[in-house]
């Protein structure tokens, strides 16, 4: 029996899946993945072993647990196609970025929507994952999200104002980290390190400041401070690197992405 189904095939359904699988919370095959490409459709089922169809509207009917998994952009036509197949047995849950509760909910007269902004690191089982509730879901539907969603990461329940903030610093997040960690890496290259052990290098000292940050629930300012001393290496780069143009910047690429997701809304 399908579990759950995917509209939208796509790289954020893949990981989703993967962290269900992974987790054993279902099999493959009690997962239907549906999208327009019957490319993408081949690649996911080789790589997933989840059932797959180029029809929409046989997910819906197959899976009481629906995933909205196509590109703000598309969503608007997936559910003038699909509205009529929904029915008040279904969960919805839509990861498309700006799209509202009230959006999906005017679109969709049954079903029960729940709002996620996932990340790709649910690949790894390492994502950050933030829910709302539409108007018609139940708590016991934030139960069921809040247990999918953990089998891919972390979940965390937020109102759905927050959301344009959450979508740019966690959904778009891994984007802004990976940049800062490859300008790192080139810069290390230069210093005469091979790419590859720059990188893994790089990897794992973020991985460890993260984890260092999480476990011991020290400010990133106060554990910057401990691995600075003075007129030491870390100061000299500190010097060059925490400038108020550079803070500026930093602050502007989360403004940037969370008026991108304000836009999408109406997309
Ligand atoms: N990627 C991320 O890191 C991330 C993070 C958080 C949230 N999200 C959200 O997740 C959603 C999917 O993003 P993504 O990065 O996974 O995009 P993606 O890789 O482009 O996946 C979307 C998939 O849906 C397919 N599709 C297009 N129209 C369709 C239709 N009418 N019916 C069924 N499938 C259709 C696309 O096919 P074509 O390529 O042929 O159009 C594509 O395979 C977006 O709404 C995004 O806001 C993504």
């Amino acid at each position: 029996m399908i579990q759950i189904g995917f509209i939208g095939a796509g790289k954020m359904a893949e990981a989703m899946m993967a962290g269900f699988i992974e987790k054993r919370v279902m099999a493959p095959d009690e997962i239907l993945a549906g999208d327009v490409s019957g490319e993408r459709l081949a690649e996911v089922s080789r790589k997933q072993g989840v059932r797959i169809t180029m029809d929409n509207a046989e997910v819906v009917r197959a899976a009481r647990v629906c995933v909205l998994a196509v590109k703000p952009q598309q969503l608007n036509e997936v559910l003038r196609n699909l509205a009529p197949h929904f029915t008040p047995d279904h969960l919805i849950i839509s990861i498309a970025a700006g799209k509202t509760t009230g959006y999906l909910e005017s679109l969709l007269p049954n079903g029960r929507v729940v709002r996620v902004m996932p990340n790709i690191a649910c690949l790894v089982g390492e994502g950050m994952n933030v829910y709302t509730r539409g108007t018609r879901a139940t708590t016991k539907d934030s139960e069921q999200v809040a247990r999918l969603l953990g089998c891919c990461g972390k979940a965390a329940e937020l109102p759905e104002a927050l959301f344009d903030a959450v979508t740019a610093l966690s959904g778009s997040g891994p984007a802004f980290f990976a940049y800062l960690l490859d300008r790192f890496v080139d810069g290390a290259v230069q210093e005469g390190l091979p790419r590859r052990q720059a990188l893994t290098l790089a990897t794992q000292t973020l991985l460890g400041t993260a984890r260092l940050l999480m476990e011991s629930g020290m400010e990133p300012a106060d554990l910057a401070g401990a691995v600075t001393s003075a007129k030491g290496t870390t100061a000299a780069g500190r010097a060059v690197l925490e400038t108020p143009e550079m803070a500026d910047l930093l602050s502007r690429t989360i403004a940037a992405a969370a008026r991108r997701s304000r836009e999408l809304a109406g997309a």
